[in-house]
Protein backbone atom coordinates (compact mmCIF):
# COMPACT_ATOMS: atom_id res chain seq x y z
CA UNK A 1 0.00 0.00 0.00
CA UNK A 2 3.00 2.25 1.38
CA UNK A 3 4.68 1.40 -2.02
CA UNK A 4 1.43 1.93 -4.15
CA UNK A 5 0.80 5.36 -3.01
CA UNK A 6 4.83 6.50 -3.08
CA UNK A 7 4.66 5.18 -6.51
CA UNK A 8 1.81 7.54 -7.67
CA UNK A 9 2.76 10.60 -5.80
CA UNK A 10 4.40 11.70 -9.58
CA UNK A 11 0.57 11.14 -10.96
CA UNK A 12 -0.42 13.75 -7.83
CA UNK A 13 2.68 16.27 -8.85
CA UNK A 14 1.70 15.72 -12.52
CA UNK A 15 -2.02 16.50 -12.23
CA UNK A 16 -1.41 19.80 -9.79
CA UNK A 17 0.85 21.01 -12.12
CA UNK A 18 -1.56 20.51 -15.33
CA UNK A 19 -4.45 22.32 -13.67
CA UNK A 20 -2.63 25.04 -12.56
CA UNK A 21 -1.31 25.38 -16.07
CA UNK A 22 -4.91 25.14 -17.48
CA UNK A 23 -6.32 27.49 -14.62
CA UNK A 24 -3.57 29.67 -15.61
CA UNK A 25 -4.11 29.75 -19.32
CA UNK A 26 -8.01 30.22 -19.41
CA UNK A 27 -8.66 32.16 -16.33
CA UNK A 28 -12.36 33.54 -18.24
CA UNK A 29 -13.45 29.60 -17.98
CA UNK A 30 -11.61 27.73 -14.62
CA UNK A 31 -14.54 25.51 -14.24
CA UNK A 32 -14.35 24.13 -17.56
CA UNK A 33 -10.36 24.16 -18.02
CA UNK A 34 -10.40 22.03 -14.62
CA UNK A 35 -13.07 19.93 -16.07
CA UNK A 36 -11.42 18.95 -19.32
CA UNK A 37 -8.24 18.60 -17.47
CA UNK A 38 -9.75 15.98 -14.74
CA UNK A 39 -11.20 14.40 -18.04
CA UNK A 40 -7.74 14.16 -19.46
CA UNK A 41 -6.23 12.81 -16.71
CA UNK A 42 -8.83 10.26 -15.61
CA UNK A 43 -8.86 8.94 -19.17
CA UNK A 44 -7.68 4.43 -19.19
CA UNK A 45 -4.34 5.20 -20.53
CA UNK A 46 -3.56 7.76 -17.83
CA UNK A 47 -5.58 5.93 -14.53
CA UNK A 48 -3.82 2.45 -16.20
CA UNK A 49 -0.46 3.99 -15.41
CA UNK A 50 -0.96 5.27 -11.60
CA UNK A 51 0.63 3.31 -8.82
CA UNK A 52 3.05 1.41 -11.68
CA UNK A 53 7.17 1.04 -12.37
CA UNK A 54 6.44 1.83 -16.20
CA UNK A 55 7.74 5.57 -15.30
CA UNK A 56 5.68 7.52 -17.91
CA UNK A 57 3.67 9.63 -15.08
CA UNK A 58 7.78 10.33 -13.62
CA UNK A 59 8.39 11.75 -16.59
CA UNK A 60 4.91 13.66 -16.77
CA UNK A 61 5.37 14.87 -13.35
CA UNK A 62 8.91 16.66 -14.53
CA UNK A 63 8.27 17.77 -18.02
CA UNK A 64 4.35 19.40 -16.50
CA UNK A 65 6.29 21.36 -13.71
CA UNK A 66 8.62 22.57 -15.94
CA UNK A 67 5.83 23.90 -18.17
CA UNK A 68 3.97 25.74 -15.24
CA UNK A 69 7.38 27.48 -14.77
CA UNK A 70 7.71 28.87 -18.49
CA UNK A 71 4.23 29.54 -18.78
CA UNK A 72 2.86 31.49 -15.76
CA UNK A 73 4.52 34.58 -16.15
CA UNK A 74 7.89 36.01 -18.53
CA UNK A 75 10.15 33.27 -18.60
CA UNK A 76 13.35 34.49 -17.96
CA UNK A 77 16.97 32.81 -18.00
CA UNK A 78 16.85 31.66 -14.36
CA UNK A 79 13.26 29.66 -14.97
CA UNK A 80 14.38 28.30 -18.17
CA UNK A 81 17.20 27.08 -16.40
CA UNK A 82 15.28 25.47 -13.74
CA UNK A 83 12.87 24.12 -16.25
CA UNK A 84 15.70 22.63 -18.43
CA UNK A 85 16.99 20.77 -14.96
CA UNK A 86 13.57 19.60 -14.28
CA UNK A 87 12.95 18.03 -18.21
CA UNK A 88 16.63 17.04 -18.12
CA UNK A 89 16.04 15.52 -14.97
CA UNK A 90 12.68 13.68 -16.21
CA UNK A 91 14.80 12.37 -19.69
CA UNK A 92 17.47 11.28 -17.60
CA UNK A 93 15.16 8.93 -15.49
CA UNK A 94 13.66 7.65 -18.55
CA UNK A 95 15.28 8.05 -21.47
CA UNK A 96 12.28 7.93 -23.70
CA UNK A 97 11.14 11.55 -22.30
CA UNK A 98 14.22 12.40 -24.04
CA UNK A 99 11.62 13.93 -27.31
CA UNK A 100 10.44 16.00 -24.33
CA UNK A 101 14.08 17.48 -23.59
CA UNK A 102 14.34 17.80 -27.56
CA UNK A 103 11.18 19.80 -28.00
CA UNK A 104 11.57 22.24 -24.96
CA UNK A 105 15.26 23.69 -26.04
CA UNK A 106 13.44 24.28 -29.54
CA UNK A 107 10.60 25.88 -27.59
CA UNK A 108 12.89 28.03 -25.85
CA UNK A 109 14.43 29.42 -29.36
CA UNK A 110 10.21 31.16 -29.60
CA UNK A 111 10.62 32.86 -26.44
CA UNK A 112 11.88 36.29 -26.89
CA UNK A 113 11.55 39.39 -28.69
CA UNK A 114 14.63 38.85 -30.58
CA UNK A 115 16.78 36.41 -32.11
CA UNK A 116 20.07 37.74 -29.74
CA UNK A 117 17.69 36.97 -26.78
CA UNK A 118 16.00 33.66 -28.52
CA UNK A 119 19.67 32.94 -28.69
CA UNK A 120 20.01 32.94 -25.24
CA UNK A 121 17.09 31.43 -24.11
CA UNK A 122 18.18 28.10 -26.36
CA UNK A 123 21.66 28.35 -25.03
CA UNK A 124 20.46 28.40 -21.19
CA UNK A 125 18.01 25.64 -21.28
CA UNK A 126 19.83 23.61 -23.66
CA UNK A 127 23.05 23.85 -20.85
CA UNK A 128 20.74 23.19 -18.20
CA UNK A 129 18.63 20.50 -19.65
CA UNK A 130 21.68 18.35 -20.59
CA UNK A 131 23.38 19.16 -17.21
CA UNK A 132 20.42 17.69 -15.18
CA UNK A 133 20.00 15.08 -18.09
CA UNK A 134 23.66 13.77 -17.67
CA UNK A 135 23.71 14.20 -13.69
CA UNK A 136 20.62 11.91 -14.10
CA UNK A 137 21.56 9.34 -16.67
CA UNK A 138 25.36 9.44 -16.76
CA UNK A 139 26.03 7.17 -13.66
CA UNK A 140 23.82 4.45 -15.68
CA UNK A 141 25.49 4.92 -18.89
CA UNK A 142 28.49 4.61 -17.54
CA UNK A 143 28.18 1.41 -15.98
CA UNK A 144 26.28 0.03 -18.93
CA UNK A 145 29.42 1.36 -21.30
CA UNK A 146 32.11 -0.43 -18.92
CA UNK A 147 30.23 -3.20 -19.19
CA UNK A 148 29.18 -3.77 -22.29
CA UNK A 149 31.02 -0.83 -24.97
CA UNK A 150 27.83 1.07 -25.28
CA UNK A 151 26.10 3.52 -22.77
CA UNK A 152 22.66 2.49 -24.60
CA UNK A 153 22.53 -0.96 -24.71
CA UNK A 154 21.38 -2.92 -25.95
CA UNK A 155 20.08 0.21 -28.06
CA UNK A 156 21.52 1.60 -31.15
CA UNK A 157 24.22 -0.97 -30.87
CA UNK A 158 24.30 -0.73 -35.28
CA UNK A 159 26.41 2.63 -33.94
CA UNK A 160 28.36 1.87 -31.14
CA UNK A 161 28.51 -2.42 -31.86
CA UNK A 162 29.24 -3.96 -28.66
CA UNK A 163 30.13 -7.32 -28.81
CA UNK A 164 27.01 -8.26 -26.44
CA UNK A 165 24.33 -7.89 -29.00
CA UNK A 166 24.29 -7.75 -32.57
CA UNK A 167 24.35 -4.88 -34.58
CA UNK A 168 21.74 -5.00 -36.47
CA UNK A 169 18.73 -2.42 -37.32
CA UNK A 170 16.14 -3.43 -39.48
CA UNK A 171 12.14 -2.59 -39.94
CA UNK A 172 10.02 -4.84 -42.03
CA UNK A 173 7.24 -3.12 -43.69
CA UNK A 174 4.96 -5.97 -44.70
CA UNK A 175 1.44 -6.33 -42.66
CA UNK A 176 0.57 -9.14 -40.71
CA UNK A 177 2.41 -12.64 -39.52
CA UNK A 178 5.05 -12.69 -42.29
CA UNK A 179 6.84 -9.79 -39.89
CA UNK A 180 6.40 -11.79 -36.60
CA UNK A 181 8.66 -14.89 -38.37
CA UNK A 182 10.92 -12.57 -39.50
CA UNK A 183 11.49 -10.92 -36.74
CA UNK A 184 11.94 -13.93 -34.88
CA UNK A 185 14.58 -15.51 -37.56
CA UNK A 186 16.80 -12.19 -36.69
CA UNK A 187 16.48 -12.42 -33.31
CA UNK A 188 17.42 -16.05 -33.03
CA UNK A 189 20.72 -14.95 -35.15
CA UNK A 190 23.85 -14.96 -32.81
CA UNK A 191 27.55 -14.74 -34.35
CA UNK A 192 27.98 -18.81 -32.86
CA UNK A 193 24.75 -19.87 -34.58
CA UNK A 194 26.43 -18.09 -37.88
CA UNK A 195 29.32 -19.63 -37.55
CA UNK A 196 28.03 -23.03 -36.96
CA UNK A 197 25.98 -23.09 -39.95
CA UNK A 198 29.04 -21.83 -41.86
CA UNK A 199 31.44 -24.21 -40.18
CA UNK A 200 28.89 -27.25 -41.02
CA UNK A 201 29.22 -26.17 -44.43
CA UNK A 202 33.00 -25.90 -44.11
CA UNK A 203 33.82 -29.17 -42.82
CA UNK A 204 31.59 -31.11 -44.96
CA UNK A 205 35.08 -30.35 -47.72
CA UNK A 206 37.52 -31.75 -45.18
CA UNK A 207 40.68 -31.37 -46.74
CA UNK A 208 42.98 -32.86 -43.53
CA UNK A 209 44.29 -28.99 -43.40
CA UNK A 210 46.28 -27.74 -40.79
CA UNK A 211 47.23 -24.65 -39.43
CA UNK A 212 49.61 -23.63 -36.71
CA UNK A 213 49.08 -22.45 -33.40
CA UNK A 214 52.00 -21.54 -30.88
CA UNK A 215 54.29 -24.06 -32.45
CA UNK A 216 51.76 -26.51 -32.92
CA UNK A 217 50.56 -27.93 -36.11
CA UNK A 218 46.79 -28.32 -35.08
CA UNK A 219 43.61 -29.59 -37.77
CA UNK A 220 42.21 -26.49 -38.81
CA UNK A 221 38.40 -27.23 -37.50
CA UNK A 222 37.36 -28.32 -34.02
CA UNK A 223 36.72 -31.62 -33.52
CA UNK A 224 33.67 -30.89 -31.40
CA UNK A 225 31.58 -28.66 -34.11
CA UNK A 226 33.57 -27.50 -36.37
CA UNK A 227 34.82 -24.09 -34.99
CA UNK A 228 37.50 -22.25 -37.15
CA UNK A 229 40.41 -23.33 -34.92
CA UNK A 230 42.62 -20.48 -36.32
CA UNK A 231 40.07 -18.20 -34.75
CA UNK A 232 38.60 -19.54 -31.70
CA UNK A 233 42.04 -21.72 -30.82
CA UNK A 234 43.89 -20.41 -27.42
CA UNK A 235 46.56 -22.60 -26.75
CA UNK A 236 47.97 -22.72 -22.67
CA UNK A 237 51.09 -24.90 -22.59
CA UNK A 238 50.32 -28.46 -23.91
CA UNK A 239 46.08 -28.12 -23.89
CA UNK A 240 44.28 -26.68 -26.51
CA UNK A 241 40.96 -24.53 -25.98
CA UNK A 242 38.78 -24.17 -28.24
CA UNK A 243 37.09 -20.80 -27.04
CA UNK A 244 33.64 -21.78 -29.02
CA UNK A 245 32.59 -23.83 -25.90
CA UNK A 246 35.54 -24.17 -23.88
CA UNK A 247 36.31 -27.41 -25.16
CA UNK A 248 40.02 -28.79 -24.36
CA UNK A 249 42.20 -30.75 -25.99
CA UNK A 250 45.81 -32.55 -25.29
CA UNK A 251 47.51 -31.52 -28.37
CA UNK A 252 50.61 -33.72 -27.13
CA UNK A 253 47.83 -36.91 -26.83
CA UNK A 254 45.16 -35.64 -29.15
CA UNK A 255 42.90 -36.70 -26.27
CA UNK A 256 40.00 -34.58 -26.02
CA UNK A 257 39.50 -33.48 -22.10
CA UNK A 258 36.48 -32.46 -21.73
CA UNK A 259 34.42 -35.30 -23.57
CA UNK A 260 34.69 -39.02 -24.60
CA UNK A 261 36.12 -39.15 -28.23
CA UNK A 262 36.69 -36.22 -30.41
CA UNK A 263 40.13 -36.83 -30.97
CA UNK A 264 41.99 -33.97 -32.28
CA UNK A 265 45.39 -34.19 -34.88
CA UNK A 266 48.12 -32.38 -33.93
CA UNK A 267 51.79 -32.34 -33.38
CA UNK A 268 54.37 -30.05 -32.21
CA UNK A 269 56.18 -28.44 -35.00
CA UNK A 270 60.03 -29.55 -35.40
CA UNK A 271 59.20 -32.46 -33.59
S1 LIG B 1 33.26 -26.02 -31.69
FE1 LIG B 1 35.02 -26.09 -30.58
S2 LIG B 1 34.34 -26.40 -28.58
FE2 LIG B 1 32.56 -26.42 -29.74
Amino acid sequence: MAIAFALAVPTGIAWFFFARIAEHLFPAQRAAALGAVAIGVTAPMSVSLIGTTMNDWYVAAFVIAALWLVVRGRPTARTLAAAGALVGLGAGFKLTGAVFACGFVAAAATLGDDWRTRGKHVLVAGIATAAAFAIAAGPWMWVLYERFGNPLFPYYNDVFRSPWADPVRFTATRVGQYNEYLYTFFKCLSDERMDYVENWYDAQNDDGRDIELDGWAVQARCPHLSADLSKFGAVDGEVLTCTLHNWKFNLRTGRCLTSAGHEIRAHKLGD
